[in-house]
């Protein structure tokens, strides 16, 4: 059976916002910025992010190579290390049942600590540099699930790494496997596995199944999904691939040149993304539901972080560009479903300032183009 199958037709732009608007936040970036320091000047790889995250929801997050993705979810789950490091803002996390909100920031590692796994835990890209591959997998789960419980007994972190590992179709008999003695797509699974082995709340996952064929990879998401509906964890689901988001998240986050760019529902970026820099992303990766077309890939490539445009990132690339796209930044601003820091969408410019800058750009290019 397929995931679409499974999950049924995809829900509306108000089923997906009704759903949402009625759970609480868990997550809040507020003007959060990341620096890598490096010999040559910093670098802004994440510039002033703004992104809210509700409980059990799944935020995707899409953007080509360099964007800012994996930086982003590793401040999130304040796994960064030098030459990273959060330069500004907040990450607010809310622990529910009315106790006041977190900064994560804030927080030293020891500070940390009680978030790590509990409340938050991370599946990197890669699952044999995240799992020890010297150590069986049942150790590896009961080490996890006892450091953060003392209270479990060994029989007991047993049995629930187990269950663990049966939600993502391993055998329990593979608990005394090492991670080395299995394939790459099982090993992918038992990190998810691991990942959730202290009932966190959310569940950062950065291209956890681009290193495994397609078959594999549907499967993946299969059991990522169901064990998401079985225990309401949120996830940030990071990946370039916008068709697989436009499958598996509620909400969608578009990265570009490290900013944000466009925000909204699954349901509403599949039909109407606002930002032309989500609709080339969408002519490159059509949802797999669509008739099979020709893929046009985005022309040019993302901006260098370290000599950014002055204005919009995109306008270099971006066929709808105006006078103004290069002269100055559009701000990431609400719209009717969601966010967008595109003038052509955003609200900063009035019709007519708009419509004037149109008619110029337009009048610009037919002179370029017939010079007589
Ligand atoms: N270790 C590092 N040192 C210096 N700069 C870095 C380092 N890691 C990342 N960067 C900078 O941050 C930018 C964003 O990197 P990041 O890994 O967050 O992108 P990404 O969107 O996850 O890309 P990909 O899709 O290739 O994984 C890079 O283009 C680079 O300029
Ligand atoms: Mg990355």
């Amino acid at each position: 059976m397929t995931l679409i199958q499974q999950i049924g037709p995809p829900e509306t732009e108000e089923q997906i916002l009704a759903r949402l608007d009625a759970s609480e936040v868990l997550l809040e970036a507020r003007g959060l910025c990341v620096d890598y320091v490096t010999e040559s000047g910093n670098i802004r790889a994440c510039d002033d992010i703004d992104l809210v995250l509700r409980r059990g929801e799944i935020l995707g997050v899409a953007g080509e190579s360099a964007s800012g993705k994996s930086t982003l979810l590793n401040a999130l789950g304040r796994l960064q290390r030098m030459p990273a490091a959060t330069s500004g803002g907040e990450i607010l996390f809310h622990p529910g049942d009315g106790e006041e909100p977190v900064d994560l920031v804030a927080l030293d590692e020891e500070g940390l600590a009680p978030y790590r796994w509990t409340r938050i835990s991370i599946v990197m890209q890669s699952a044999m540099a995240s799992l020890n591959p010297v150590i069986r997998l049942g150790e590896q789960f009961t080490d996890v699930i006892r450091t953060h419980d003392p209270r479990v007994t060994e029989r007991e972190a047993l049995q629930q790494a187990g269950e663990l590992l049966s939600m993502v179709g391993i055998g329990e008999d593979r608990l005394t496997a090492f991670p080395f003695q299995l394939s790459g797509g099982m090993q992918q699974r038992a990190l998810i596995a691991l990942s959730l082995a202290c009932d966190p709340d959310l569940v950062l996952m950065d291209e956890p199944t681009t290193a495994v064929d397609v078959v594999m990879q549907r499967q993946i998401l299969d059991q990522v999904l169901a064990a998401q509906a079985r225990l309401g964890f949120a996830v940030v689901f990071v990946t370039h691939d916008l068709s697989l988001l436009l499958e598996i998240s509620d909400r969608i986050a578009i990265m570009y040149g490290g900013r944000v760019v466009e925000v909204g529902t699954a349901a509403r970026l599949h039909d109407g993304a606002k930002h032309p820099y989500t609709q080339a992303l969408r002519r490159a990766f059509p949802p797999l539901t669509e008739p099979i077309r020709r893929l046009s890939g985005i022309p040019g490539s993302p901006p260098d972080l370290q000599d950014l445009p002055t204005g919009c990132a995109f306008a270099p690339r971006c066929d709808a560009a105006m006078a103004i796209c290069s002269q100055r930044r559009p701000e990431l601003r609400d719209i009717e479903q969601g966010r967008s820091a595109c003038y052509l969408t955003n609200g900063e410019l009035s019709p007519a300032e708009l419509a004037e800058q149109q008619r110029a750009r337009d009048a610009a290019r037919t002179a370029e183009e017939d010079p007589a």
